[in-house]
């Protein structure tokens, strides 16, 4: 039996929850890619999932392996795929129901792999699906942001966000973002054309009247956005509850939350940006070994641009 180290959890709870084993290495269907991972991307959901809070949502339980964000290598190709053969450089989102990305080896269906930026090493690569087709999903096809609107991104210097900054200068939209002080120039030098402290200022006073707020924050932040919102403007949300009917009524404005799907031919245009100079993640790399530091930081909720995990040098 071949086998291959992974991270799982057998029980919800903190990051000492979380094991490096010795597990069976996955076997492909037909229309499956086995991948020798090198970096797997490390997102908000990591933790969630860790501590349980999205257990029914997800619908699986432990024991599970983490990691919705791979970069690698194709090791075996399953019968029926044509695009893809061993030795070919991919990404890839997984879907949220099936994760495995923090392990030598995962599964990935040969239609939602893409051939990896040239442009990007495997820690690069792996720091883009998941944010950056959460961003991409949310300001296009949700919000259809156009150019010459105006956007205001919350959470603008994490994962998400430093993705639909980027996303939103290159399609010519006037980008507003918010961000602690010490991540401004940070906004400023990925495109960003407004700034706002939100540890100085509230950001409505600042902000002015927007055609789309990208909310990766809920709560107290979402509350506050509306008012700032055109009429028949749009608040495109990542995060739950589901905004109320009479908020979209009140300020005669639309409201959705949205989940990340994988998506072949949007990674590609993501991928094809990122090569031709114009998007680039901001990525800080973990070696393996240290998995649960890696946790310990994304659920601060104060990094700038992604973690990733390399797996593989
Ligand atoms: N529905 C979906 O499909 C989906 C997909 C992806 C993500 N999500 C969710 O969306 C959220 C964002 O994801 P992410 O990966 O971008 O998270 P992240 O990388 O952890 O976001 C971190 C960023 O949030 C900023 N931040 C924290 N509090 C802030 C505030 N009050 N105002 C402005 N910025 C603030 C921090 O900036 P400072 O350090 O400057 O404070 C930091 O740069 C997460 O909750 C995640 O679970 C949902």
């Amino acid at each position: 039996m071949a086998t291959m180290k992974a991270v799982r959890v057998h029980a919800y709870g903190g990051a000492e929850k979380m094991i490096l084993e010795e597990v069976e290495r996955p076997v492909i269907a037909a229309d499956e890619l086995l991948v020798r991972v090198h970096a797997a991307g490390i997102n908000p959901v990591d933790w969630k999932t860790r501590e349980g809070y999205l257990a029914d949502f997800l619908g699986f339980k432990p024991p599970f392996t983490f990691g919705y964000d791979l970069s690698g290598v194709v090791e075996q190709a399953g019968a029926a795929v044509e695009e893809f053969q061993p030795g070919d450089p991919v990404f890839a989102l997984l879907p949220l129901s099936r994760p495995g990305a923090y392990a030598e080896f995962a599964v990935v269906k040969a239609a939602e792999a893409v051939s990896k930026p040239d442009s990007l090493d495997h820690a690069g690569s792996a720091a883009v699906p998941l944010a950056a087709l959460t961003a991409w999903q949310s300001l296009f096809d949700v919000a259809g942001l156009q150019s010459g609107q105006r956007v205001l991104i919350h959470a603008a210097a994490g994962g998400v966000g430093h993705f639909a900054v980027q996303f939103g200068s290159w399609v010519g939209a006037h980008v507003i973002a918010t961000a602690s002080t010490a991540n401004l120039d940070f906004l400023r030098s990925i495109g960003a054309h407004q700034v706002i402290d939100y540890t100085a200022v509230r950001f409505e006073e600042e902000a002015g009247e927007v055609d789309v707020v990208l909310d990766l924050l809920s709560g107290e932040t979402r509350e506050r956005s509306w008012p700032l919102l055109r009429k028949h403007g749009i608040l495109v949300s990542t995060l739950p509850p589901e905004p109320p009917a009479e908020m979209r009524e009140a300020y005669h404005v639309r409201a959705a939350t949205m989940l990340v799907k994988p998506d072949r031919l949007q990674l590609e245009e993501i991928a094809q940006l990122i090569d031709s100079g114009r998007v680039r993640p901001t990525v800080q790399s973990y070696p393996f070994a240290e998995f649960r530091q890696a946790h310990q930081r994304i659920q601060t909720g104060h990094t700038r641009g992604k973690l990733v995990l390399v797996i593989r040098e």
